[in-house]
């Protein structure tokens, strides 16, 4: 699908009907450069609030705060043109009742010009979904694996293992009636991704999931190999840009110290005026 026809296309109600169909690109990003190099070839950008870990260095997500949503918000919009933007909602910004989540949704939307904002949990939040579809917040919600959990699953460890999968189950089936048009379904056992992309009605989108969702998503810095503190088995990297990175780097500062640059063609030749003795 060329870059003008996602444009006609890109908005909530387009990705929802792209169950089943042609499978729903999408990537993180949380600057403009990256924003706009992920914009020509995805359908969805998500500023996830992974941003934390990898570009502030949290330890987790546990730390993402509404304003460093909402400037790397801004920072994605000025390069998103094509794909769907949506914004994380962060942990503590949800999770007290519907009334709070609208107030903090309603302004990532009007401060970064989001189409949609994503939030985690099922069953527990699908009353705070459907109380901000009912006022006009498009969500994409976020089951099996819920970073912001990670105290409670004490890591990142695969859901929805054996009986626990009834779980899983029903934290997608909950959000997808309360009316998102969306679901990232994270590191599930890939049979249960499988069952829930076939059972439900709205698209799945995998990460650590199954061939079978509906659209893939994954954080840019792990595919590009910018972010190398830990590497899921669930990420093919395309790229090496961290080496290449680390290479360039050591390659300036050996220049430096050899006297190599800056070079002719770096500086701005030109005689000193004679001076007065
Ligand atoms: O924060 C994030 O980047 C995410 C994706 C991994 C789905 O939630």
């Amino acid at each position: 699908m060329s870059a003008t026809a996602r444009a006609k296309s890109l908005n909530p109600q387009s990705i929802l009907a792209r169950k089943g169909g042609v499978p729903i690109v999408c990537l993180t990003a949380y600057t403009t450069p990256i924003a706009r190099i992920v914009d020509a070839h995805c359908d969805l950008v998500l500023v996830g609030d992974s941003v934390g870990m990898v570009l502030h260095g949290l330890p987790s997500t546990i730390g993402v705060t509404l304003e460093m949503m909402v400037l790397h918000g801004q920072a994605v919009r000025r390069g998103v043109e094509n794909a769907l933007l949506v914004v994380d909602m962060p942990f503590g910004s949800y999770e007290e009742s519907p009334a709070q989540a609208f107030r903090n949704a309603a302004r990532v939307m009007a401060e970064t010009g989001c189409a949609a904002v994503k939030l985690e949990g099922g069953v527990s939040v699908a009353e705070t979904i459907r109380f901000l579809v009912a006022r006009g917040i498009p969500v994409v919600a976020h089951v099996g694996l819920t970073p912001q959990g990670v105290n409670a699953f004490g890591g990142y460890t695969v859901q929805g293992r054996g009986r626990d999968a009834d779980r899983v189950f029903a934290d997608a089936r909950a959000v997808a009636a309360a009316g998102a048009f969306s679901v990232v379904l994270e590191k599930v056992p890939e049979a249960l991704a499988r069952a829930i992309t076939a059972d439900i009605a709205i698209p799945t989108i995998g990460i650590g999931a199954s061939p079978a969702c509906d659209g893939q998503i994954l954080v840019v810095d792990d595919m590009l190999g910018l972010f190398t503190d830990f590497r899921p088995k669930f990420v093919r990297r395309y790229g090496e840009l961290g080496q290449a990175a680390a290479t360039a780097v050591a390659a300036y500062a050996e220049d430096v110290r050899q006297r190599r640059f800056p070079g002719p063609e770096h500086v701005f030749a030109e005689a000193l005026p004679a001076r007065p003795s």
